[in-house]
């Protein structure tokens, strides 16, 4: 299939989710075809690679959608595209026969994601997708089965380091590791070789049945999105099931985030760093980055501020969808005011769900945007009137922020992060946001240079 000929296939989508899809689609050659949902059973000019489906009209469930649907398209991949929350069971709509099922505007990323890895697979790599690969991952000196590139965000390239069948240099490796490069990036359809040889090095080093850095964070994102859909679609739920919730976050943590006593605090660090945006990779990065903090810092216990990360910002998805994503300098006074309450909405929906989470988690979830100097929300406290595990909690807020990749490209070291905070501050003393303190002890726990 040639990527002029590639069409997409939407059927009964809302204007909004039309609209988000068109908007991924922008840069590529591929066209989106939508389709009203009763015309379904009719014949179509083009035979598509991929079809998007919204929920059905009444009187035909979800998952009678789900077997008309792949009768009709046999052996291609169909997502399922929403907004509405009601009845959104992720997992019960792939048991039924959607390749995936995606809520937005949360799951935009993760859609995007899922579209281009498609696309990458059906033109056979003619649509070129990178997917980030940890470099602690790749061994220098062995035979590779994939490309690898690297990302140059000066010019905004992927440039080829080497081919499949090739070595990776050794010096090239070293320098790259010197310049903070954090992440190579493999073609998305050759991912399942780059797994094959990692399982394979894992085996041959001794830790077999242990995941590569880049699988294990690949699936602590997925964890929590599941821990988080699931959150919000089991309306019915006593004691019970707040504790099967509970006991999720408690695994996660558990198993993704603060068992890794074989690595330096640093070097764990560093494999958070540079993760696909997106509402989950978020929730799970400063999930790690609290906790790594509040060991370095000695503030709380890593599995609260673990927790607290994981939860903090749930509350978002409650909000009208056009503001889940709005740049808070863009909200007009009354939309501020609306974002103000979601810490206490994610307290709300903790309660709600009878989840029972320790009362320090809940006082970080509520105060994750209290200032240092006062100019903060909901309450404007200041100081130490903010508890330290939460002065910790927004720390690692807003080092995710500084971080994160943006539009394939990293943004900022760990130490430049810091520093950057640090100088603001000191630049103009009214913008004390972070306690200085933990920022100047933060920063001692960088190797120079990092
Ligand atoms: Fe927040």
């Amino acid at each position: 299939m040639t990527v002029e000929n590639l069409a997409i296939l939407t059927i009964g989508l809302e204007p909004e989710v039309q609209k988000i899809i068109e908007d991924l689609l922008a840069n590529t050659k591929v066209t989106a075809i939508p389709m009203d949902i009763e015309k379904l059973m009719g014949d179509l000019e083009v035979s598509p690679c991929l079809v998007i489906s919204g929920y059905p009209k009444e009187g035909v469930s979800v998952i009678e959608l789900a077997q008309m649907l792949r009768m009709q398209y046999q052996g291609l991949p169909i997502f399922l595209c929403c907004q509405s929350r009601e009845g959104f069971e992720r997992k019960a709509f792939i048991k039924n026969g959607f390749t995936d099922a995606f809520l937005l505007p949360m799951d935009t990323m993760n859609l995007r994601g899922a579209l281009s890895d498609t696309l990458a697979k059906v033109s056979n790599g003619a649509i070129r997708v990178f997917r980030p690969v940890k470099i602690i991952d790749v061994e220098p000196g062995a035979k590779l089965d994939f490309d690898v590139s690297v990302y140059l965000s000066a010019n905004q390239k992927y440039v080829k380091v080497s081919n499949a069948g090739d070595e990776l240099d050794g010096d090239r490796a070293s320098r790259m590791k010197k310049a903070n490069v954090n992440n190579v990036f493999v073609p998305a359809e050759q991912m399942p070789k780059f797994y094959q040889y990692s399982a394979q090095r894992l085996k041959s080093i001794g830790k077999s049945g242990k995941l590569s850095v880049t699988e294990k964070k690949e699936k602590l994102t997925e964890a929590v999105r599941d821990l988080i859909s699931n959150l919000f679609t089991n309306e019915a739920v006593g004691f019970e099931s707040g504790q099967d919730l509970m006991k999720d976050c408690s695994e996660i943590v558990k198993s993704y985030i603060i068992d890794d006593a074989e690595n330096e605090w640093y070097a764990r660090m560093q494999q958070v760093l540079g993760e696909r945006e997106g509402t989950y990779s978020h929730a799970s990065n400063v999930s790690t980055f609290a906790a790594l903090f509040s060991m370095g810092l000695a503030v709380g216990k890593p599995e609260d501020l673990a927790l607290a990360g994981l939860l903090h910002d749930i509350g978002i998805a409650e909000l009208p969808a056009e503001l889940q994503f709005k740049p808070y300098e863009e909200m007009n006074p009354d939309e501020k005011k609306l974002y103000h309450k979601h810490p206490e909405m994610s307290i709300n929906l903790v309660r709600r769900r009878k989840i029972v989470v320790p009362e320090i988690v809940s006082k970080m979830i509520l105060q994750h945007h209290e200032l240092f100097n006062g100019e903060g929300f909901p309450n404007g406290y200041f100081g130490d009137r903010i508890c330290k595990e939460a002065q910790v909690l927004a720390l690692a807020d807003k080092f995710d922020e500084l971080t994160a990749l943006k539009d394939g490209k990293p943004t900022m070291t760990p130490s430049q992060a810091v520093a950057f905070l640090r100088s603001e501050q000191a630049k103009d003393p009214s913008k004390i946001h972070y306690n200085p303190e933990l920022l100047k002890k933060l920063i001692s726990l960088f190797p120079v240079g990092s």
